[in-house]
């Protein structure tokens, strides 16, 4: 039978000042699955790499003084950059890829005139709003409170003659495949693509850009660079030796069986990147599974919210598997999850250094006081644990019916170890490696319990009375432990190596085979102690240490919108009627992550009503009772079906490349409906 291949991608980076913990979150995933399919025998292909082009880079290195490529090269290349970090994490990628690389420029140049050739691409006048930090072009409609809808930032206007993407001409076909195939994992971000981007109309996109240089030049129309998020979903054909001879191995894996991506960048996945395809006539991924965001006090991580958890300084402390771990244990894949250092060191301490940590050191500790390292032959899976084990097995579950002889908890162990594998494998198949870790530490806390109920050292009082059933009870801790740390290798790889080496575990019996072949460790393996796996960590003394760090590292810079130099004559600016509302209520937009609705005192004894793209900044329950700035005589406008009647006033820069907002609330003992001038 031909090997089965599996090809998997991260999206690819922006190389910012540095990536943080959410950037790893996304990618440790992604290398935990990889990893999980090579120990299946699979075929990998791993996919990384960084997305370098745009304004936003062109804009950066100016200020740096040096080329856009010397910029992203230190960023990616440099100490301390995209690469190091995926080294230090342990991720196992096949390739990376940069959108500088010549292969892949000249590639996307091709794949840009074969769309163009075959009509899809064609030229028009842009005219609409520009987001510079998210390069993204948006409609008027597709603006929450006049600002970019992915970020809340303001936009620009932006005219200018270009080329188009007809993406409207696939708006039935994508609808279908995201309503009617498991494309889009999980299934909830199917309705919000569909509801938010497709039923209110999808327009043709546009996909050149003639106000910058730092893109991959369309060669038949100098002066316009291609889209960057063209030239970026295509890394993923680009890599594997689409239209170019540095790579050959496209035929082999494409269509990919999984892109992983964060939430905000499925719609790019699960719309435009299929549409592309189907224009270039290529077969479509299997899959697009948006995860959620690793959220900070609520909000999401960005360097500018001062709320960047930097993952050099938590792997420095905690040490990588047991960060790889966290972020895989404790956050349900397909939702947002809140981090804290606090979280993490509670997870470490309970289920590394407590139940893992403690099932591997008190096991071959007694295999070492009470048997010298090696336990007598004939100790292990008896015959009848063998059967016990295929019966389980056979029946794949867990409630397996004694039989008479069968010692209960030898029963309920070996039960639940011997079927772990196949209730690990639907977890990981679902992308959900959160339950596949929980199976796996049922297994490890049984164990545990197993240890108390035997109580070892009362059998090792009298060991030619019950040194027969000590050894046999050591013997089923090992294999626990071993089935247990095949299948946590895809998490934490090297801690496991150590558990491998403690446990006297061959090749033959780190397999993916061997997960579900219990009894497969020899019966004489030779056991040492080694080193403690996981510490457990002194929270008080970890978290002071971890706020020391913090303050070490390099304030972040801060920057503004440059002040505009057209002036607004003195009467246009007094029509602008800017007045203090107090918040009565405020609620999550359903089905939007972006939009707030606040029901506001404005004074005129009337509530008002505005929506707000700040979702991602602010919790509702945190904005009841705040005195705010509205500005109240614009138009009223639609937006997810409720009408927004003004917009309220935040104050908006970036820091270090990334935005951070404040909504401007004013001392509280402003009346409502005062009016500012
Ligand atoms: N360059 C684009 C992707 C192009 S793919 C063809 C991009 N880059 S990014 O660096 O901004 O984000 C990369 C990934 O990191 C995204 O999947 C994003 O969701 C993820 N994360 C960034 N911050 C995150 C959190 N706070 N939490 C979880 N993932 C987050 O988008």
């Amino acid at each position: 039978m031909d090997q089965k291949k599996f090809y998997l991608t991260t999206p690819i980076y922006y190389p910012s000042d540095k990536l943080h913990i959410g950037h790893t979150y996304c990618t440790v995933a992604s290398d935990a699955i990889a990893r999980y399919h090579r120990l299946r025998g699979e075929d990998v292909m791993f996919l990384t790499g960084t997305d370098e082009h745009g304004q936003k880079i062109e804009d950066k290195a100016k200020e740096a003084g040096v080329t856009p490529k010397a910029y992203v090269d230190r960023i990616v290349e440099g100490p301390g950059g995209v690469r190091d970090l995926w080294k230090l994490m342990n991720i196992s990628n096949d390739r990376f890829i940069r959108t500088t690389d010549d292969y892949h420029v000249s590639a996307i140049q091709k794949i840009f005139k074969k769309m163009y050739d075959n009509g899809d691409i064609y030229k028009g006048t842009y005219k609409g709003k520009y987001c510079k930090p998210c390069e993204s072009f948006w409609t008027e409609s597709q603006l929450v409170d006049g600002k970019c809808p992915d970020c809340g930032r303001p936009v620009v206007d932006a005219e200018e003659e270009a080329y188009f993407f007809r993406l409207s001409k696939y708006a039935d076909k994508i609808q279908h495949l995201l309503e009617d195939t498991d494309f889009l994992q999980p299934r909830s971000r199917v309705n919000e693509m569909v509801n938010n981007f497709i039923k209110p109309g999808l327009e043709d996109l546009c996909v050149s850009r003639t106000s910058f240089t730092w893109g991959v030049p369309v060669d038949f129309d100098p002066g316009h660079v291609v889209y960057v998020w063209v030239d970026a979903l295509s890394n993923y054909i680009t890599a594997l030796g689409y239209m170019n001879d540095r790579y050959h191995d496209y035929a082999h894996y494409w269509p990919a069986d999984v892109h992983i991506v964060g939430k905000e960048i499925v719609r790019f996945h699960s719309i435009i990147w299929p549409a592309m395809l189907m224009s270039l006539g290529e077969p479509l991924p299997k899959h697009v599974f948006g995860h959620g965001w690793l959220l900070l006090d609520g909000g999401k991580m960005s360097k500018s919210k001062g709320n960047v958890v930097d993952p050099y300084i938590l792997a420095e402390h905690f040490g990588v598997d047991a960060l790889r771990f966290f972020l895989l244990r404790t956050f349900p894949f397909g939702t947002d999850g809140n981090f804290s250092n606090e979280l993490l060191i509670q997870t470490i301490n309970t289920d590394l250094a407590n139940d893992l940590g403690n099932l591997v050191s008190r096991t071959t500790a007694m295999v070492g006081k009470y048997f010298g390292g090696t336990l007598p032959d004939g100790c292990g899976a008896a015959a009848a644990d063998k059967a016990l084990a295929g019966r389980c097995q056979e029946k794949g579950c867990v409630g397996v019916i004694p039989e008479p002889g069968d010692i209960a908890c030898d029963v309920e162990l070996i039960a639940l170890a011997a079927t772990l594998r196949g209730r690990y494998e639907e977890a990981m198949d679902a992308y959900a490696p959160h339950k596949a870790l929980d199976e796996v530490f049922k297994v490890i806390q049984r164990a545990n319990k197993y240890i108390d109920e035997n109580t070892p050292w009362t059998l090792a009082k009298d060991m030619e009375q019950n040194g027969a059933r000590l050894a046999h009870v050591l013997y089923n801790l090992l294999e626990a432990t071993r089935v247990c740390a095949i299948l946590l290798t895809p998490f934490i790889p090297d801690s496991c190596g150590k558990i491998f080496a403690q446990i006297g575990a061959c090749e033959g019996c780190r397999t993916w085979d061997s997960a579900a072949a219990w009894g497969s460790l020899g019966d004489t393996a030779a056991v040492t102690k080694g080193e403690n796996l996981f510490p457990r960590v002194d929270v008080d003394k970890a978290l002071e240490e971890l706020e020391q760090a913090a303050g070490r590292s390099a304030a972040p810079a801060v920057e503004v919108e440059p002040q505009r130099t057209e002036t607004v004559d003195f009467d246009t600016f007094c029509r602008s009627d800017f007045r203090a509302v107090k918040v009565k209520a405020c609620e999550n937009v359903k089905k939007s992550s972006k939009l707030l609705r606040f029901t506001l005192d404005d004074g005129t004894g009337t509530d008002r009503q505005i929506l707000s793209g700040i979702a991602m900044y602010y919790k509702p329950e945190e904005l009841v009772g705040k005195t705010l700035v509205a500005i109240v005589n614009l138009p009223p406008r639609k937006m997810m079906g409720l009408e927004s009647q003004g917009m309220l006033i935040s104050a908006v820069h970036t820091e270090n490349g990334e935005e951070k907002l404040h909504l401007i609330m004013v001392d509280d003992a402003i009346p409502a409906g005062a009016k500012l001038c």
